[in-house]
């Protein structure tokens, strides 16, 4: 049986920012830098982070909404003025003709219902307290397609709609929705990438290089700072 560690009480003071996919490639970097100014509460699955000075470190699989109730209501106390990066990914590489209509669940469960049902137990603090800022993740290739990669594309392109009714409907309480579009990272996805394909990615990209943990970070922060920014999808991919 699963056994969820936390204590939120251990660093002491409010919780601004919950990162889910926190031992991502790229969640993990974005975790050790926003912790050096934020609250944060990273979320992991199966691999077990290390808390630091600002940051607590919980496993909790977000396919078992009980435990993202069990994390959220039991400490909602403790969460004030909430950005949420939903991170957190699933991809199975596979052609559409005969995909797996069960990987094509469990891409969904996660990419879609997890992120919705978190942000479902959110909403209500953040109304209350008349600020939220839910950031999610998407790719280039849920707006494009790619061969051996539709259903995580499908899952991504999900986020538009959903991310767009968020803002509508929420915008009036201070809340934002937006989506932050990836292009191609150097840490992460890309890492199961062979060399040669890499080499295209970079090719083909204006600014010539992977996108790198920064340029996330500036993107999120802007974000944050803006209640005028609502309901986008910002492409951040180093120009096409
Ligand atoms: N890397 C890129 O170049 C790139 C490009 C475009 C878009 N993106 C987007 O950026 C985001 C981060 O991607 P990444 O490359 O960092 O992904 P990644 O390295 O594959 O990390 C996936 C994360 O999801 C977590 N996760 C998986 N199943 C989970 C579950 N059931 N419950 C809770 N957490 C779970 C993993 O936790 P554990 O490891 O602890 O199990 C891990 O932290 C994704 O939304 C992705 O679509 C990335």
């Amino acid at each position: 049986m699963l056994v969820i560690h936390w204590d939120l009480q251990l660093l002491g003071g409010n919780y601004m920012l919950i990162i889910t996919g926190a031992s991502g490639g790229i969640g993990y970097e974005v975790f050790k830098k926003l912790s050096l100014e934020n609250k944060v509460i990273a979320i992991s699955n199966r691999n077990k982070l290390e808390n630091n000075e600002n940051g607590i470190c919980v496993n909790v699989n977000l396919l078992n909404h009980k435990e993202i109730d069990q994390l959220i209501y039991k400490n909602k106390e403790n969460l004030d003025q909430i950005t949420v990066l939903n991170l957190a990914v699933k991809s199975f590489d596979g052609l559409l003709a005969n995909y797996p209509i069960e990987k094509v669940r469990e891409t969904f469960e996660l990419n879609f219902f997890s992120n919705l049902y978190l942000v479902q137990a959110l909403l209500p603090m953040m109304i209350n307290q008349k600020w939220g800022r839910i950031i999610h993740f998407s790719s280039i290739v849920g707006n494009e397609g790619a061969t051996g990669a539709g259903i995580y594309a499908a899952s991504k392109s999900a986020l538009i709609g959903y991310s767009k009714t968020l803002s509508k409907e929420y915008g009036r309480f201070g809340i934002t929705s937006n989506i932050i579009e990836l292009g191609y990272f150097e840490k992460g996805l890309i890492e199961s990438f062979n060399q040669e394909k890499i080499k295209n990615i970079i090719s083909n990209t204006s600014i010539r290089r992977l996108g790198v943990t920064d340029d996330i970070i500036h993107a999120i922060k802007f974000i944050q700072k803006s209640d005028f920014y609502n309901g986008e999808v910002l492409k951040l991919n180093g120009g096409k």
